[in-house]
């Protein structure tokens, strides 16, 4: 009988993503559910054929160049790999897989939550509610602004942005995007193309973000293109916190240029800008945009399917 190859779990996947992981690999588990530091991950990677990690353990550069040859492959539990330096990966001749396709309804469910929470004050009104504070009622109390019909712009329409367009249609919304390429019009489905996101801007009462953290993106929506919103918009965010530049974004709520803001991911995580807190029109959720049991099954099983191709000496199907 040949040898299992070892697989170490940085993280608390789920019980039936363990279970399958159990019957063909050599698991290492990691019970107390701590990120992997780097110097975890440079001891682990001599021990180890693969790792199955998330976005919380950072393959660096510096950490890469530190990493035992025994490692052969990095099976993200993630589709974002922003926390992985793919050209260091590649030069040590790892490969590198994500999980995509199968978050993609869960997180576009989570920025139609965003986008409704945001626009209709859904922090204050828990809070009047909870604390006993609701005493009163008016016709101008908790007045939001409106979804259904509104006009949703989408900045990148990869999957997730393809599923948030989706259920947006189911309100009616009319829909613009901005895309490095524009899509097919099967995949299109009647939303408006725009080349470039300066004209995506000004027409979008709801603006949605769905592209990947890369150095081109960093800070993508900064102040000059708040500025260039619509007044009153609503930006929301369940791709990364990289995308955004916070320290604009509190003036823009501040000085009341946007209404409202829903975010699911940060540029410090965990833990979040507590410079937020104090707003009540930005809604928050910490990165849970893939957290149903629905979908957490589905990633690990993606992943699990990555490593079981690779070491049957196939091409996984989702190689980066
Ligand atoms: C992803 O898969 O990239 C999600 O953000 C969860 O890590």
């Amino acid at each position: 009988m040949t040898e299992k190859p070892v697989l170490w779990l940085p993280r608390r996947v789920s019980d039936a993503t363990v279970e399958r992981a159990c019957r063909d690999y050599e698991v290492i588990l990691n019970d107390d559910d701590t990120p992997g530091t780097p110097d975890e991950i440079i001891a682990m990677s001599a021990k180890v054929d693969a790792m199955m990690p998330c976005h919380s353990e950072h393959f660096s550069a510096d950490v890469v160049s530190r990493l035992d040859p025994r490692l052969k492959i990095v099976a993200n539990h993630s589709v974002g790999v922003d926390h992985c330096d793919l050209q260091a990966l590649a030069a040590k001749g790892i490969v590198v897989t994500n999980t995509p396709d199968v978050l993609s309804d869960a997180t576009a469910e989570l920025a139609m939550l965003l986008m409704l929470g945001a626009a209709r004050h859904a922090v204050r009104g828990d809070r009047l509610m909870r604390t006993g504070a609701w005493d009163s009622w008016s016709p101008s109390f908790m007045v939001g602004k409106q979804v259904t019909g509104a006009r949703l712009g989408i900045v990148g329409m990869g999957r997730v942005g393809r599923a948030f367009a989706e259920k947006a249609r189911g309100f009616d919304m009319d829909i613009h995007y901005f895309n490095r390429t524009r899509l097919s019009p099967d995949q299109e489905l009647g939303a408006t193309y725009h080349e470039s996101i300066e004209s995506l801007l000004p027409v979008a009462d709801f603006l949605s973000l769905h592209c990947p953290a890369t150095s081109d993106t960093t800070n993508l929506i900064n102040a000059e293109r708040m500025a260039a919103m619509r007044d009153g918009a609503i930006l929301v965010n369940t791709a990364r916190g990289a995308l955004v530049d916070e320290d604009a974004l509190l003036q823009a709520i501040k000085s009341e240029k946007l209404a409202a803001a829903g975010l699911d991911c940060f540029k410090t995580e965990p833990g979040g800008n507590p410079k937020f807190a104090d707003h009540e029109n930005i809604f928050m959720l910490p990165h849970i945009g893939s957290a149903t049991t629905k979908t957490r099954d589905a990633m690990g099983f993606r992943a699990l399917d990555n490593l079981d191709a690779f070491f049957a000496g196939k091409k996984p199907r989702d190689l980066l």
